[in-house]
């Protein structure tokens, strides 16, 4: 399941073509290799370092990713899309899928709930995750970064990101990189979680919470920054996206879960 034709491939950086060293290792004109998971055989496309961010910004962005682990670890179905929860059905219903489907941040189970409870048999489903997470995925698996996707210009229908886009350091970057790949015939289905500055702390927290470190400049263990609407659609016309649909789901007092379909400007 995690073959991946290569022809939707492309250097994460400069987004050049690659040439096939071997069977299971790719390089790009910089010389630049990239190999193939011997067990699973996903791609590995992660970058030594990204040019986006700064030094600060690179350790924060590895402490967030080992934090993901811990939460994973500790509890597999935690902040991720798991079972038939309302607004996990509401996400998958939203994003109308058909023909080549990227899920961008896909998580670390076999296939997020979205797809599996929401799946069109006729479309096919590519993720893409900086961790390997669980193995095999039920969908083609690509380890990446968002901000850096391997992959040509135009290749997807529709492209998703479920509670992702949020997480990274530079959300505009995620967006144009997601819009890049997307066909203009099609479009970016983002789901924003929003949460307002007053909203209670929960009483109890577990211990394994209580340890995580927090990276610098970061709001908290997961969030380097929580996004209002608004900054977040300042985002999107940033990387020259439109919002074509917005769907606006209170989860609770201080909670809303935001859906948009964003097309290409
Ligand atoms: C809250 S989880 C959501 C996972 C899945 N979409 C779901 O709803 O079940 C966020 C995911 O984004 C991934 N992620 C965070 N930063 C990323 C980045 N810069 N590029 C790609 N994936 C990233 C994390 O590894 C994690 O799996």
């Amino acid at each position: 399941m995690n073959e991946i034709p290569v022809e939707f491939l492309r250097s994460p950086l400069s987004k050049e073509e690659l040439s096939a060293e071997d069977e299971s290792t790719l390089v790009d004109a910089a010389g630049n290799k990239f190999t193939k998971d011997e067990q699973y055989g996903f791609w590995n496309f992660l970058p030594e370092r990204s040019p986006l961010y700064s030094d600060q910004e690179w350790s924060s962005f590895q402490q967030l990713i080992d934090n993901f682990v811990i939460s994973y670890n500790q509890n597999p179905t935690q902040n991720v899309s798991y079972d038939d929860r309302p607004e996990v059905l509401k996400f998958g219903e939203f994003c109308k899928f058909y023909g080549d489907v990227l899920d961008i941040g896909c998580g670390p189970h076999p296939i997020p709930a979205y797809i599996k409870f929401r799946k069109n048999e006729d479309a096919v489903y590519y993720g893409i995750d900086v961790l390997v997470g669980e193995q095999p995925k039920d969908m083609h698996f690509i380890q990446a970064m968002g901000e850096h996707l391997p992959l040509a210009d135009e290749s997807f229908d529709v492209s998703i990101s479920g509670t992702s886009i949020l997480h990274y350091i530079n959300p505009q970057a995620g967006i144009e990189e997601a819009l890049r790949v997307t066909k203009s015939s099609g479009y970016l289905c983002i789901w924003l979680g929003v949460k307002s500055e007053d909203a209670p702390v929960p009483a109890e927290s577990p211990e394994w919470y209580k340890n995580l470190d927090t990276p610098d400049g970061a709001e908290n263990p997961f969030h380097y920054k929580r996004y209002s609407t608004e900054v977040f659609e300042a985002f999107i016309s940033g990387a020259n996206g439109v919002i074509d649909e917005k769907e606006v789901h209170e989860y609770d007092e201080w909670r809303q879960n935001v859906f948009y379909r964003i097309k290409k400007a």
